[in-house]
């Protein structure tokens, strides 16, 4: 295409400037020779919550909002979802390509290797409180593998890296079990490292005092499809965290750290564990035309619902609503769906959700499966952050190298005081706090 720029005429000098397009988005630095005199520091653009802004190039995970198309790589969420395994995908989002027989073996391999920890991170974990939330426990835990790991720092050394990479990835359903036992006050049951990605996390969770845990096949393949779901999604609000972290050199371990307290908050992947708070206060379909009517009255949100991107279905969403089915088959179903269900159709049919093109997010039904397999609502963040470290991870490596980053260090529009002189203590009037 030629001509692939913009004319903008400053009405302030009635000067005009030509400023190219890079595909399809203006630069902001393009914008700083705006300016009203030399003095002037040029134009800015403002973008508080970056709805307008991309802040990086990716070549990992395509989404369009409009349409509900998630593809990782190129490849589509719902054949991925149903041909692949979640390591398999993990290789996929980290290496760009699909690995073959002997590569997705050598890659099980390298990850089942590391999914031990060591006995002082086990030391530290004993030092939670009994009721610590398994999140602020996950977070602090990730952060303190730095600890364990000096040599990550090096991260410019490509096999340093590749070596964090299969230490998180192996180690944290490790660390995640771990904050499940402690809350409950059992012993930790360690890695068998014969058993799969999923179904090891499992036996990690609820092995008791048999040898071998034997772990449900369609509950495991189930998860393993939650895993590739929550794989990667791109600039969200916690992988944003991992890049801008990531961006000061910061080693991965403190970076992930910083992802997943992103992660924990309720309008990001916290929103899991409200969404069954919500259906809890509701307690019966009754209620439904209630609390919806005090949500449309702006008391609270419909948890579970609304996206940043997506403002048609999320794909997520409809391809957990098929495997709550399978998982359903084997542990009877949760109570909880039918109100769900008859809240999601109240809700599609509202005027106030469909002006605002609200539908239900990747949230709205994984707390309800998470539940049904067993789960305590306060672990469905942390089942959000074993599979995402994937994708922080994938994306720490494009932004390190990638030669247009630097350190991220937005700017700001100053809204405070011009410069004012300090007051002596005996002159001062006591101020409003
Ligand atoms: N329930 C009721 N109203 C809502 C909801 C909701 N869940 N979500 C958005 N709205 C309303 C807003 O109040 C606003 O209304 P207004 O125009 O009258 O002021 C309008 O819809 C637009 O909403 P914004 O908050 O501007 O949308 P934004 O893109 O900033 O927020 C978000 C997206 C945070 C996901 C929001 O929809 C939300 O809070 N949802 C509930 C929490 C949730 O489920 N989060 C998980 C998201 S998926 C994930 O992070 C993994």
């Amino acid at each position: 295409m030629s001509n692939e720029t913009l004319t903008i005429t400053d009405n302030r000098t009635k000067k005009t400037y030509e400023v190219p397009l890079f595909k399809g988005a203006v630069r902001a630095m393009d914008l700083r020779q705006i300016k009203t005199d030399a003095e002037d520091f040029g134009v800015m653009s403002y973008d508080p919550a970056f709805m307008n802004t991309a802040s990086c190039q990716s070549s990992i995970t395509y989404i369009n909002g409009d349409k509900g198309i998630l593809r990782y790589r190129g490849y589509p969420i719902e054949q991925l979802a149903e041909q692949c395994t979640f390591l398999e995908v993990a290789y996929l989002i980290l290496f760009g390509e699909m690995p073959s027989e002997t590569q997705l073996k050598d890659w099980v391999r390298e990850i089942t290797h590391h999914t031990m920890i060591h006995e002082n991170i086990k030391k530290f974990m004993d030092g939670f409180h009994y009721d610590a939330h398994p999140m602020g426990m996950l977070v602090s835990t990730i952060a303190a593998l730095s600890t364990f790991y000096p040599d990550a720092k090096n991260i410019q050394d490509a096999q340093v890296r590749r070596l964090q990479i299969l230490r998180l990835i192996g180690k944290i359903p490790t660390i995640a079990a771990f904050t499940y036992r402690h809350s409950l006050g059992l012993p930790y049951a360690y890695p068998d490292n014969d058993l799969s990605y999923t179904e090891n996390f499992m036996s990690m969770l609820w092995k008791m005092a048999e040898p071998k845990f034997a772990a449900n096949p369609a509950l495991a393949r189930a998860l393993d499809i939650l895993f590739i779901l929550h794989a990667d999604h791109e600039q969200n609000c916690g992988t944003n965290a991992m890049r801008s972290v990531g961006s000061s050199f910061a080693d991965p371990y403190v970076a992930t750290a910083a992802a997943a307290a992103a992660l924990s908050g309720p309008l990001h992947g916290g929103a899991n564990e409200e969404v069954l708070k919500m259906l809890d206060e509701i307690g019966h379909v009754d209620r439904i035309p209630a609390f919806i009517k005090q949500v449309k009255g702006g008391k609270g949100k419909l948890m579970g619902f609304g996206h940043r991107v997506y403002k048609n279905y999320d794909p997520r969403a409809r391809i957990i609503k098929q495997a709550a089915e399978e998982v359903f088959k084997v542990t009877g179903k949760n109570p909880k769906l039918d109100i769900a269900i008859a809240l999601e159709q109240i809700a599609l049919h509202d005027e106030y959700f469909i002006k605002r093109k609200l539908y239900p997010n990747v949230d709205f039904y994984s707390g309800i499966i998470y539940q049904a397999m067993g789960f305590k609502p306060e672990m469905f963040t942390v089942l959000f952050a074993i599979p995402r470290t994937v994708g922080w991870l994938a994306q720490w490596q494009e932004l390190l190298q990638d030669p247009e980053q630097k350190i991220a260090r937005p700017r700001q529009i100053y809204t405070g005081y011009e410069k004012r002189d300090v007051v002596p203590m005996a002159k001062r009037t006591p101020c409003k706090n």
